[in-house]
């Protein structure tokens, strides 16, 4: 196979130089966690050497400009203000933050999609049950994508909120997000788009998304560290979202009675965080910045789409992905052979995937009766070659699977 553009082989040779995994796995799970670059591990390694250096706190100020670098490329990416950006330590408690700041009440309908990740569908419910508000699920097309017409005949004054997932953790589908912020838009509702698997992969513009909020992780397409995750929030809307949690860097506490909530997104925070951790997520953002996100995400496309015919022609594998558009991530079952004994005979092989289980899709997984999947999600530092070996591995297995 050759390779395919926007990167010339040289670049990609360089890249997979820059990444010292690729000399000892066949890494196809990069919806789990993708394999960090060289310059992301050597800002944390260098962080942590200070720290056991000079102290903590002390290296924390000495990395002041570098924590301010890691505001600074996430809103380049998202194009917005720093101060819509708060540092969390994933992305489950972002939308967390976002999600449980809105004083839901008995009437509101939380409209929220089929893909949703088990994660926030769990917090919907426990607000639901505390408060009395409705969840509604928004209707799919027959591609499997949000339905966008019938989001809009579900509107009226009684929806609260919207909460989409752009790309869902069970799958390369790719939901339109602007097309539904513009739905959220016309109705002046609020938007939280969990974006935890498309950060990385594509550009994410969050005015042109027309999102209110937006949650994503470090450590997947991103290629940043694990525990590191972020949340953005439009500034017109700060004010409104009171954080469920505060403590003494989230508000100050201004007397015997009082205490004054930060202004900007960064009552979202907390004073203790893995301050190496968002040191490398900076140098991650500001890594994908630079090969640039159409350009990562065409390729993605290309090596995806290549992986899912290659999938389709052995025989008894069937891929599930849904969607019209589609990104990098790939899931499959095979008849001879359960998900989890597949993964485990890959990983024999020093090739990496993961597994997606119905409950962490439910909704989904149940429209579509879907069984446990493999998940082969790969990145733009994966190469044809890489999609051949993991099609001959993946048969060997499949033929022999004692
Ligand atoms: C779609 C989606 N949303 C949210 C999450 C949660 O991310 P985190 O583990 O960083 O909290 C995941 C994790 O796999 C995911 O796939």
């Amino acid at each position: 196979m050759t390779d395919p553009s926007p990167f010339a082989e040289s670049e990609i040779a360089d890249l997979r130089a820059d990444t010292p995994g690729t000399e000892h796995v066949l890494h196809f799970n990069n919806a789990g966690a993708a394999l960090p670059p060289k310059p992301v591990v050597d800002a944390q390694v260098r962080h942590i050497r200070r720290e056991s250096e000079i102290g903590g706190y002390e290296a924390k100020d000495e990395a002041e400009g570098q924590l301010q670098h890691t505001y600074q490329a996430i809103a380049t990416m998202l194009g917005c203000e720093t101060g819509e950006i708060a540092l969390m330590q994933n992305a489950t408690r972002a939308w967390d933050m976002a999600f449980y700041g809105f004083p839901f009440e008995h009437d509101d309908r939380i409209l929220i999609s089929r893909s949703a990740y088990a994660s926030n569908y769990i917090a919907a419910l426990q607000v639901a049950e505390r408060t009395g508000a409705t969840i509604d699920v928004i209707p799919s097309t027959q591609s499997g994508a949000v339905d966008v017409e019938g989001l809009e005949a579900m509107m009226d004054e009684r929806v609260a909120m919207i909460a989409l997932t752009h790309v869902p953790t069970n799958g390369g589908l790719v939901n339109p997000a602007a097309e539904v912020g513009a739905v959220a838009r016309r109705w002046e509702v609020p938007y939280l788009l969990d974006a935890c698997q498309s950060a990385g992969q594509m550009p994410l513009d969050a005015e042109r998304i027309g999102c209110t909020m937006l949650s994503a992780t470090g450590r997947k397409y991103l290629r940043g560290p694990r525990g590191t995750g972020f949340l953005y929030v439009d500034d017109a809307w700060i004010g409104r979202i009171t954080p469920p949690l505060l403590d003494l860097h989230a508000a100050t506490w201004t007397g015997p009675d009082s205490y004054d909530i930060r202004p900007d997104a960064t009552r979202f925070e907390t004073f203790e965080t893995y301050v190496g951790g968002m040191v490398g997520l900076g140098v991650a953002v500001q890594y994908a910045l630079d090969l640039g996100l159409d350009a990562i995400y065409a390729r993605l496309q290309d090596l995806a789409s290549s992986l899912r015919r290659r999938l389709s022609e052995v025989n008894g594998v069937t891929v599930h992905d849904a969607g019209s558009e589609r990104c990098g991530i790939t899931t499959f079952s095979a008849e001879q052979l359960d998900a989890e004994d597949i993964k485990a005979g890959l990983r024999a092989r020093d090739v990496n995937v993961s597994v997606s289980s119905p409950p962490s899709t439910l909704l989904d997984a149940t429209a579509r009766n879907l069984p446990t999947l493999v998940r082969a999600s790969v990145h733009y530092y994966n190469t044809p070659d890489e999609i051949d070996a993991f099609i001959d591995h993946l048969t060997a297995i499949l033929r022999d699977p004692s």
